[in-house]
Protein backbone atom coordinates (compact mmCIF):
# COMPACT_ATOMS: atom_id res chain seq x y z
CA UNK A 1 0.00 0.00 0.00
CA UNK A 2 2.34 2.96 1.27
CA UNK A 3 4.66 1.51 -2.25
CA UNK A 4 1.80 2.76 -4.35
CA UNK A 5 1.78 6.13 -2.52
CA UNK A 6 5.11 6.57 -3.09
CA UNK A 7 5.15 5.74 -6.29
CA UNK A 8 2.15 8.31 -7.41
CA UNK A 9 3.45 10.58 -5.23
CA UNK A 10 7.07 10.57 -6.78
CA UNK A 11 5.06 10.80 -10.57
CA UNK A 12 3.59 13.74 -9.40
CA UNK A 13 7.03 15.77 -8.03
CA UNK A 14 8.26 14.37 -11.05
CA UNK A 15 6.01 15.97 -13.12
CA UNK A 16 5.83 19.28 -11.07
CA UNK A 17 9.34 20.12 -10.81
CA UNK A 18 9.96 19.79 -14.27
CA UNK A 19 7.78 22.90 -15.03
CA UNK A 20 8.57 24.43 -11.84
CA UNK A 21 12.59 24.23 -13.26
CA UNK A 22 12.09 25.62 -17.25
CA UNK A 23 13.91 29.15 -16.89
CA UNK A 24 16.37 30.88 -18.64
CA UNK A 25 16.62 28.82 -21.92
CA UNK A 26 18.82 31.65 -23.29
CA UNK A 27 21.62 30.63 -20.88
CA UNK A 28 23.37 27.47 -22.02
CA UNK A 29 26.30 26.42 -20.94
CA UNK A 30 27.93 23.94 -23.01
CA UNK A 31 28.79 21.32 -20.08
CA UNK A 32 25.58 19.80 -18.99
CA UNK A 33 27.36 17.16 -17.16
CA UNK A 34 29.18 13.87 -17.88
CA UNK A 35 25.28 12.08 -18.76
CA UNK A 36 25.04 11.51 -14.73
CA UNK A 37 27.75 8.94 -14.48
CA UNK A 38 29.62 10.98 -11.75
CA UNK A 39 26.81 12.23 -9.89
CA UNK A 40 27.44 11.10 -6.75
CA UNK A 41 29.35 13.70 -4.14
CA UNK A 42 31.52 12.83 -1.06
CA UNK A 43 29.37 16.07 0.63
CA UNK A 44 29.94 15.14 3.88
CA UNK A 45 33.77 13.93 4.11
CA UNK A 46 34.99 16.64 6.71
CA UNK A 47 39.02 16.36 6.38
CA UNK A 48 40.12 19.57 8.00
CA UNK A 49 40.12 19.36 11.58
CA UNK A 50 39.90 23.22 12.48
CA UNK A 51 37.13 24.05 14.13
CA UNK A 52 34.77 26.07 12.27
CA UNK A 53 34.85 30.00 12.63
CA UNK A 54 31.71 31.97 13.15
CA UNK A 55 32.67 34.31 10.54
CA UNK A 56 33.41 31.67 7.83
CA UNK A 57 31.08 29.94 5.77
CA UNK A 58 32.38 26.66 3.95
CA UNK A 59 31.50 25.03 1.22
CA UNK A 60 31.52 21.08 2.45
CA UNK A 61 29.34 22.11 5.62
CA UNK A 62 26.51 24.18 4.45
CA UNK A 63 27.03 24.82 0.45
CA UNK A 64 26.94 21.84 -0.87
CA UNK A 65 24.38 20.52 1.19
CA UNK A 66 22.20 23.19 0.81
CA UNK A 67 23.08 23.68 -2.97
CA UNK A 68 22.51 19.72 -3.17
CA UNK A 69 18.89 19.74 -1.08
CA UNK A 70 17.61 22.91 -3.16
CA UNK A 71 19.03 23.01 -6.44
CA UNK A 72 20.65 19.55 -7.62
CA UNK A 73 17.47 17.98 -7.29
CA UNK A 74 15.47 15.78 -10.12
CA UNK A 75 14.48 17.34 -13.08
CA UNK A 76 16.14 20.57 -12.33
CA UNK A 77 19.96 21.01 -11.68
CA UNK A 78 20.61 17.18 -10.83
CA UNK A 79 23.80 15.28 -13.36
CA UNK A 80 20.56 13.83 -15.34
CA UNK A 81 18.64 16.92 -15.99
CA UNK A 82 21.28 19.95 -15.84
CA UNK A 83 18.56 22.28 -16.70
CA UNK A 84 19.46 24.70 -18.77
CA UNK A 85 23.39 23.39 -18.83
CA UNK A 86 23.61 24.05 -14.95
CA UNK A 87 24.45 21.12 -12.85
CA UNK A 88 24.68 21.72 -9.22
CA UNK A 89 25.96 18.71 -7.84
CA UNK A 90 29.72 19.38 -6.75
CA UNK A 91 32.06 21.68 -6.64
CA UNK A 92 33.24 21.48 -9.63
CA UNK A 93 30.63 21.95 -11.34
CA UNK A 94 29.09 25.19 -8.92
CA UNK A 95 32.23 26.89 -9.95
CA UNK A 96 31.27 26.89 -13.19
CA UNK A 97 28.11 29.98 -11.95
CA UNK A 98 30.89 31.21 -9.72
CA UNK A 99 33.41 34.04 -9.95
CA UNK A 100 34.70 34.30 -6.30
CA UNK A 101 34.64 37.43 -4.88
CA UNK A 102 32.38 38.87 -7.36
CA UNK A 103 28.89 38.12 -6.37
CA UNK A 104 27.30 39.83 -9.43
CA UNK A 105 29.76 38.01 -11.67
CA UNK A 106 28.52 35.02 -10.71
CA UNK A 107 25.85 33.57 -12.59
CA UNK A 108 24.64 31.28 -9.50
CA UNK A 109 23.89 34.85 -7.76
CA UNK A 110 23.17 37.09 -10.19
CA UNK A 111 20.84 34.98 -13.06
CA UNK A 112 19.55 32.29 -10.38
CA UNK A 113 18.93 33.19 -6.49
CA UNK A 114 18.91 37.18 -7.17
CA UNK A 115 17.38 36.64 -10.91
CA UNK A 116 14.94 39.66 -11.35
CA UNK A 117 12.26 37.83 -13.24
CA UNK A 118 12.58 34.69 -12.20
CA UNK A 119 14.35 33.96 -8.42
CA UNK A 120 16.13 30.58 -8.23
CA UNK A 121 14.43 28.08 -6.83
CA UNK A 122 11.58 28.47 -8.66
CA UNK A 123 8.28 29.79 -7.08
CA UNK A 124 6.28 26.73 -5.52
CA UNK A 125 9.64 25.00 -4.84
CA UNK A 126 11.30 25.10 -1.05
CA UNK A 127 12.44 28.80 -0.92
CA UNK A 128 15.97 29.32 0.62
CA UNK A 129 15.73 31.58 4.16
CA UNK A 130 17.65 34.87 4.07
CA UNK A 131 20.01 33.33 6.58
CA UNK A 132 20.50 30.76 3.96
CA UNK A 133 21.26 33.55 0.90
CA UNK A 134 23.31 35.31 3.36
CA UNK A 135 25.82 32.47 3.48
CA UNK A 136 25.62 31.32 -0.08
CA UNK A 137 26.70 35.32 -0.62
CA UNK A 138 29.31 35.44 1.82
CA UNK A 139 31.03 32.18 1.24
CA UNK A 140 31.31 33.38 -2.55
CA UNK A 141 32.77 37.03 -0.91
CA UNK A 142 35.51 34.87 1.12
CA UNK A 143 36.90 33.38 -2.41
CA UNK A 144 34.37 30.84 -3.26
CA UNK A 145 36.76 28.08 -1.78
CA UNK A 146 36.45 24.27 -1.37
CA UNK A 147 37.22 24.67 2.37
CA UNK A 148 35.61 23.00 5.76
CA UNK A 149 35.82 22.72 9.96
CA UNK A 150 35.32 19.97 11.96
CA UNK A 151 32.02 21.21 14.00
CA UNK A 152 31.51 20.96 17.25
CA UNK A 153 28.66 18.25 17.06
CA UNK A 154 27.93 16.61 20.63
CA UNK A 155 26.00 12.92 19.42
CA UNK A 156 24.61 12.54 23.13
CA UNK A 157 22.34 15.54 22.44
CA UNK A 158 18.71 14.96 20.39
CA UNK A 159 16.64 18.05 21.22
CA UNK A 160 14.19 18.77 17.50
CA UNK A 161 14.51 21.88 17.84
CA UNK A 162 18.47 22.78 18.79
CA UNK A 163 19.71 19.60 16.80
CA UNK A 164 17.46 18.39 14.20
CA UNK A 165 15.39 20.92 12.54
CA UNK A 166 18.57 22.85 11.41
CA UNK A 167 20.16 19.70 9.94
CA UNK A 168 16.68 19.13 8.00
CA UNK A 169 16.86 22.55 6.92
CA UNK A 170 19.60 22.24 5.29
CA UNK A 171 19.57 18.54 4.21
CA UNK A 172 16.45 17.66 3.67
CA UNK A 173 14.00 20.74 2.79
CA UNK A 174 14.74 21.66 -1.21
CA UNK A 175 13.13 17.76 -1.42
CA UNK A 176 10.97 16.79 1.09
CA UNK A 177 9.50 20.49 1.81
CA UNK A 178 7.25 22.47 -0.20
CA UNK A 179 3.83 21.56 -1.77
CA UNK A 180 5.31 17.95 -3.89
CA UNK A 181 7.53 16.45 -0.87
CA UNK A 182 9.45 13.61 -2.29
CA UNK A 183 8.41 9.77 -1.78
CA UNK A 184 5.40 12.18 -0.56
CA UNK A 185 7.01 12.47 2.97
CA UNK A 186 7.53 16.13 4.23
CA UNK A 187 9.72 17.34 6.36
CA UNK A 188 9.85 20.78 8.27
CA UNK A 189 7.96 20.21 11.70
CA UNK A 190 8.06 18.11 14.49
CA UNK A 191 4.64 16.18 13.62
CA UNK A 192 6.13 15.75 9.68
CA UNK A 193 9.48 13.90 11.25
CA UNK A 194 7.63 11.96 13.58
CA UNK A 195 5.31 10.87 10.66
CA UNK A 196 7.80 10.02 8.57
CA UNK A 197 9.63 8.17 11.38
CA UNK A 198 6.54 6.19 12.07
CA UNK A 199 5.79 5.42 8.12
CA UNK A 200 8.90 5.31 6.08
CA UNK A 201 11.98 3.32 6.93
CA UNK A 202 13.75 6.26 8.18
CA UNK A 203 16.84 4.85 9.76
CA UNK A 204 17.67 2.63 6.94
CA UNK A 205 17.66 5.93 4.83
CA UNK A 206 20.05 7.31 6.65
CA UNK A 207 22.07 4.89 6.54
CA UNK A 208 21.46 3.21 2.91
CA UNK A 209 20.68 -0.11 4.51
CA UNK A 210 18.19 -2.19 4.19
CA UNK A 211 17.09 -1.28 0.65
CA UNK A 212 16.53 1.77 1.29
CA UNK A 213 18.19 4.50 -0.63
CA UNK A 214 20.40 6.40 1.28
CA UNK A 215 19.37 10.27 2.17
CA UNK A 216 20.31 12.97 1.22
CA UNK A 217 20.74 11.18 -2.16
CA UNK A 218 24.17 10.92 -4.12
CA UNK A 219 26.07 11.25 -0.63
CA UNK A 220 28.08 8.99 1.61
CA UNK A 221 25.18 10.46 4.30
CA UNK A 222 24.87 12.48 6.82
CA UNK A 223 27.68 12.79 9.48
CA UNK A 224 27.98 10.10 12.26
CA UNK A 225 27.30 12.34 14.88
CA UNK A 226 23.78 13.40 13.27
CA UNK A 227 22.91 10.24 12.25
CA UNK A 228 23.51 9.17 16.41
CA UNK A 229 21.22 12.27 17.49
CA UNK A 230 18.30 11.29 15.21
CA UNK A 231 18.75 7.47 16.25
CA UNK A 232 18.55 8.65 20.46
CA UNK A 233 15.87 11.10 19.72
CA UNK A 234 13.73 8.11 18.41
CA UNK A 235 14.60 6.22 21.10
CA UNK A 236 13.49 8.78 23.38
CA UNK A 237 9.96 8.81 21.86
CA UNK A 238 10.44 11.55 19.89
CA UNK A 239 9.82 14.23 21.81
CA UNK A 240 9.32 17.76 20.59
CA UNK A 241 11.96 19.38 22.44
C1 LIG B 1 17.77 15.55 -3.61
C2 LIG B 1 16.46 15.26 -3.03
C3 LIG B 1 16.37 14.65 -1.65
C4 LIG B 1 17.00 15.07 -0.50
C5 LIG B 1 17.99 16.23 -0.33
C6 LIG B 1 16.52 14.22 0.55
N1 LIG B 1 15.64 13.30 0.05
FE1 LIG B 1 14.67 11.84 1.10
N2 LIG B 1 13.77 11.17 -0.60
C7 LIG B 1 13.96 11.71 -1.85
C8 LIG B 1 13.23 10.90 -2.82
C9 LIG B 1 13.18 11.16 -4.32
C10 LIG B 1 12.60 9.87 -2.10
C11 LIG B 1 11.74 8.72 -2.62
C12 LIG B 1 12.69 7.58 -2.89
C13 LIG B 1 12.01 6.28 -3.17
O1 LIG B 1 10.94 6.01 -2.61
O2 LIG B 1 12.62 5.49 -3.90
C14 LIG B 1 12.96 10.07 -0.71
C15 LIG B 1 12.53 9.24 0.31
C16 LIG B 1 12.88 9.41 1.64
C17 LIG B 1 12.48 8.52 2.71
C18 LIG B 1 11.59 7.29 2.55
C19 LIG B 1 12.46 6.08 2.36
C20 LIG B 1 11.63 4.80 2.32
O3 LIG B 1 11.65 4.15 1.27
O4 LIG B 1 10.96 4.49 3.31
C21 LIG B 1 13.03 8.99 3.85
C22 LIG B 1 12.90 8.39 5.25
C23 LIG B 1 13.79 10.18 3.50
N3 LIG B 1 13.68 10.40 2.17
C24 LIG B 1 14.48 10.96 4.40
C25 LIG B 1 15.28 12.04 4.06
C26 LIG B 1 16.03 12.80 5.03
C27 LIG B 1 16.00 12.59 6.53
C28 LIG B 1 16.73 13.75 4.31
C29 LIG B 1 17.73 14.76 4.84
C30 LIG B 1 18.77 14.22 5.69
C31 LIG B 1 16.41 13.56 2.90
N4 LIG B 1 15.52 12.51 2.80
C32 LIG B 1 16.93 14.32 1.87
C33 LIG B 1 14.72 12.83 -2.17
C34 LIG B 1 15.52 13.53 -1.29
Amino acid sequence: MRRHIIILASTLCIGFAFEACKHHPEIIDDNGGNGGGNGGTDTLIIENPDPCSPDTTYFVNTIQPLLNSMCAVPECHDAITAEDGVMLTDYAHIMQQVEPNDLNSSDLWDKGIMDENDPMPPAGSPQLTQDQINEIAQWINQGAQNNSCQEDCDPTSFSYSQNLAPIIDLFCDGCHGGNNPSGGFALGTHSQLVNMVENADFMNALHGTGGTPIMPPNTTGLPDCYKQQFQLWIDAGMPNN
